[in-house]
């Protein structure tokens, strides 16, 4: 029998998925049809939101998030717990992070945000990540934003399907922008996608046209008069990041079931909060309204006379792969090269060394699980 491997994330697709994809395989539009706008539609609608444009990744929306929102030389105020995708997108506006370490849910800390947006007032914004799926408290993220005045952007790439009393996240309700992923590993998948979300007419505007290379199409909005019929201009440094309507399919036909995936992955959860309940691995969020896109345990392995490294490389034996999430931005050679110390922001290297992301995904059978549990425990443990 083949061996099996339990990564931290997988998609799940199912018959409907692939009938959907087939569909659109066989229309007249691959890309540029009526999918897209239908997806972006049922964004709209599920998330409550004036504006959804899907572009072609997640980091293509952080990017272009980034460009509407930040000038050259903005400070910005970010996590060094996230992909590096976010704060790249900084850099791609030219603007400057400023990572800011991180909380006991290994978000970003808004307390220490706080204290930097009153005794500096040149931060122009700030770039939350919900880490995980666990939302960075919008209400604190609203009186920042209000009381400093600065933008404030929300990385939803986890986060798709979290609550936080009244918000939802990538609702906009405390954002100026909210960005979403549809990577195989999300909470939906279109295979590569992502969306900027908005309640700003001149963000979604703006957005719109640069997915597309910066073009205009609306004769309103041209700046010289031709009669050629189909006339167009460039008005801004675009790129192509349109979403295909292949993908926009896929994504249409994962967002009807969102409710279940949420549930599944919250079921196993609780399955995880209980069976490491009251030992040395801790979970790092007990928190049902996280759309759980990573299960984080922290375990402090000095203490228990173990080494992470050996411990990962023990449970791969046994087909499960443990990730973690994630390596400290700002201790990557490019960032350090830029200035950047991770020793700025103890906390994350902290918690980097305890993490631990274990698998949880739709289709994880409960067997599965508990064979992955006794693994864990017995690597961690004994
Ligand atoms: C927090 C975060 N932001 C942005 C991204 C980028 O998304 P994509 O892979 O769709 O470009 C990721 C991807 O993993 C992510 O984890």
């Amino acid at each position: 029998m083949e061996k099996k491997f339990y990564g931290y994330s997988r998609q799940h697709i199912d018959d409907e998925d692939i009938k959907a994809v087939v569909e659109v395989l066989k229309s007249d539009f691959l890309t540029t049809g009526p999918k897209v706008a239908e997806f972006e539609e049922a964004i709209k609608q599920y998330l409550s939101v004036k504006h959804a444009i899907c572009v072609s990744s997640g980091t293509a929306a952080l990017h272009i998030a980034a460009s509407i929102m930040l000038n050259k030389g903005d400070k910005v105020l970010t996590t060094p717990n996230s992909f590096l995708a976010t704060s790249n997108a900084i850099l791609y506006a030219q603007a400057i992070p400023i990572f800011v370490d991180v909380d006991n849910q290994a978000n970003i800390d808004l307390d220490i945000c706080e204290d930097m947006l009153k005794k500096d007032n040149s931060i122009k914004a700030i770039f939350a990540v919900d880490f995980a799926g666990n939302m960075v408290n919008p209400k604190r993220l609203m009186y920042l934003k209000e009381k400093f005045g600065v933008k404030v952007l929300e990385d939803c790439a986890h986060s798709l399907g979290a609550v936080f009393e009244q918000y939802k996240a990538g609702d906009c309700a405390f954002c100026d922008v909210a960005t979403l992923s549809f990577h195989p590993v999300k909470t939906i998948t279109s295979a590569e996608g992502g969306c900027i979300v908005t309640n700003d007419d001149y963000v979604a505007k703006k957005a719109i046209v640069l997915r597309n290379h910066g073009i205009v199409r609306n004769s309103e909005d041209f700046i010289y008069n031709d009669d050629n019929p189909l006339y167009f201009e460039m008005q801004d440094l675009g790129f192509n990041y349109r979403l295909s309507d292949v993908h926009s399919a896929l994504g249409i036909s994962q967002l009807k079931k969102i409710d279940y995936f949420l549930s599944e992955r919250r079921k196993l959860a609780k399955n995880y909060d209980s069976a490491f309940y009251n030992t040395p691995i801790r979970p790092l969020h007990l928190n049902s309204n996280s759309s759980y896109h990573l299960y984080v345990v922290r375990v402090n392995f000095k203490e228990l006379g173990k080494n992470k490294s050996d411990v990962m490389k023990l449970l791969k034996t046994k087909g499960i792969m443990l990730q973690t999430h994630y390596i400290p931005i700002n201790a990557q050679p490019f960032y350090r090269n830029l200035g950047y110390d991770p020793n700025s922001t103890p906390k994350a290297i902290e918690y980097y060394k305890e993490c631990l992301s274990i698998p949880l995904y739709v289709g994880l059978s409960l067997d599965e699980q508990e064979f992955i549990i006794n693994a864990i425990k017995s690597a961690i443990l004994n």
